[in-house]
C-alpha cells in the first residue's frame, strides 16, 4: 500500500554539504551565511530589509514590540489560525482581539477587523492562511486611518502573491516561520521582514540582548538570532523554493479537477492572489457520505496522511476561554475542514492514488 504523508520536508545532500561547509568554517552561529540569507530574502519579497530569526514565533513576537506593542494595547488577529500569531501578542502583555473569518479563503474578514478596534488597538495582524495572501487592501484601509500597524503573519505563504507582490513587501512588517513542514524550511527558524529602516533596526536589537554594539545593551532583548547552520540549509532550499511552489500548485490544481463532484468543497482562491498551497485544505460538508472522522479513517486505513488545521479555533484554546470572543465562522471551519497531501514529495502517481481512493468512498 501507498504512504503518503500529509507533509513532508525535502531535504537532500544539498543541504547536508551546506551544512557541513558551516561546520568546516568553524563559524556556527550567526554570521555571513545569515547576512547572504537575509539580503537573497529581502529582494526575493520586494522589501528593503529582512532580519533572520531562529522562529516563526520569534518573528511575530519582535515584529510587535517593534511596533511599540505592550501592557495595556490591544492586537487584532483571526481566531482560525495557529496559537503563535495570537500568543506572540500575549507575550508582549498585549491583548488579542479576535476576528472571524471569511467562509470561502479562511481569511481574516476585514469587516470583523473594523468592529472589533477599539482606542488600544496597536496592530493588526492578518494571516495569509494556507498559502493564500488575505484581502490586504481591504485590512489595510482598516489600519491606515486609524493609524495601526499592519502586520503580515507570512508564517504559511513564502512565495505568495497579492496582485503581483509578493508576501513579505506587502504591510508594514512580514513574519515567515522555516519550520521543517512550512514552503522551505532552516529546520527551525523565521525571517522578518519590512521596508522601514526604524523597524528594522530595533528589530536586529531586539534579537541581539538589545547590544547596541557589543556588551552595550540599551534596550531589554532576547537571543532570537539565526545561526549559519539554519541559514545554510535556508540558502539551499531558498534556491528550490519556486520549484516547490510550482509543485504545490501543480498538486492542488490536479485535486481541484479531479475532487470536483465528490461532494467536498475544493479550497477556494481569490482573484489577484498566488495561493502556494501550504496545506490543501477541504471542507467536509454535512451532507457528504462520511462524517469527517470517518472520512479522515478511511483514507488513512488506505495510506493517505490528513490532518485538521485547526480543530479549536485560538479563541476557543483554555488560555483565552476569558475573552469570550464569538467567531461562528471559525468554528464552523474547525468542525468541517481537512488538509490533504499536496508538499512537493507527492508523485502525479500519489495524485492519482488520492484521486481514486476519494472518488471510491465510501
Ligand atoms: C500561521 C503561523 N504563525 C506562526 C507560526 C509560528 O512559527 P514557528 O513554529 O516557526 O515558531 C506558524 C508555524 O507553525 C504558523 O503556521
Amino acid at each position: 500500500m501507498r504512504e503518503i504523508p500529509v507533509a513532508r520536508p525535502l531535504v537532500g545532500e544539498e543541504e547536508v554539504e551546506a551544512v557541513a561547509r558551516v561546520m568546516r568554517s568553524g563559524m556556527l552561529a550567526q554570521g555571513s551565511v545569515v547576512t547572504e540569507f537575509e539580503s537573497r530574502f529581502a529582494d526575493y519579497c520586494g522589501a528593503a530589509h529582512a532580519v533572520g530569526v531562529n522562529s516563526g514565533t520569534a518573528a511575530l513576537h519582535t515584529a510587535l514590540l517593534a511596533a511599540g506593542v505592550g501592557p495595556g494595547d490591544s492586537v487584532v488577529v483571526p481566531a482560525f489560525t495557529f496559537f503563535a500569531t495570537a500568543s506572540a501578542v500575549s507575550i508582549c502583555g498585549a491583548t488579542p482581539l479576535f476576528a472571524d473569518v471569511d467562509p470561502e479563503t479562511f481569511n481574516i474578514d476585514p469587516e470583523s477587523v473594523k468592529d472589533l478596534i477599539r482606542p488600544d488597538t496597536r496592530a493588526v495582524i492578518g494571516v495569509h492562511l494556507f498559502g493564500q495572501p488575505f484581502d490586504i487592501g481591504a485590512v489595510r484601509e482598516v489600519c491606515e486611518d486609524r493609524e495601526i500597524v499592519l502586520i503580515e503573519d507570512a508564517a504559511q505563504a513564502h512565495g505568495a502573491e497579492y496582485h503581483g507582490r509578493r508576501a513579505g513587501s506587502l504591510a508594514d512588517i512580514g513574519c515567515f516561520s522555516f519550520y521543517p513542514t512550512k514552503n522551505m524550511t532552516t529546520g527551525e527558524g523565521g525571517m522578518v521582514t519590512t521596508d522601514d529602516d526604524a523597524l528594522a533596526e530595533k528589530i536586529r536589537l531586539l534579537i541581539n540582548h538589545g547590544q547596541s554594539r557589543k556588551y552595550l545593551h540599551t534596550v531589554i532583548g532576547y537571543n532570537y538570532r539565526m545561526t549559519n547552520i539554519a541559514a545554510a540549509i535556508g540558502l539551499v532550499q531558498f534556491g528550490r523554493l519556486e520549484e516547490f511552489n510550482k509543485r504545490r500548485i501543480h498538486n492542488a490544481r490536479y485535486l481541484d479537477h479531479h475532487l470536483a463532484g465528490t461532494g467536498l468543497a475544493t479550497p477556494c482562491v481569490a482573484p489577484g492572489v498566488r495561493h502556494v498551497y501550504h496545506q490543501y485544505v477541504v471542507k467536509v460538508p454535512g451532507d457528504y457520505v462520511l462524517s469527517r472522522d470517518a472520512f479522515m479513517s478511511a483514507l488513512a486505513d488506505r495510506g493517505i496522511g490528513t490532518a485538521v488545521h485547526y480543530p479549536i479555533p485560538v479563541n476557543r484554546q483554555p488560555v483565552y476561554e476569558n475573552t469570550h470572543a464569538s467567531c461562528p465562522v471559525s468554528d464552523d471551519l474547525a468542525a468541517s475542514v481537512v488538509s490533504l497531501p499536496v508538499h512537493p514529495a507527492v508523485t502525479d502517481e500519489d495524485l492519482a492514488y488520492i484521486r481514486d481512493t476519494v472518488r471510491g468512498l465510501p
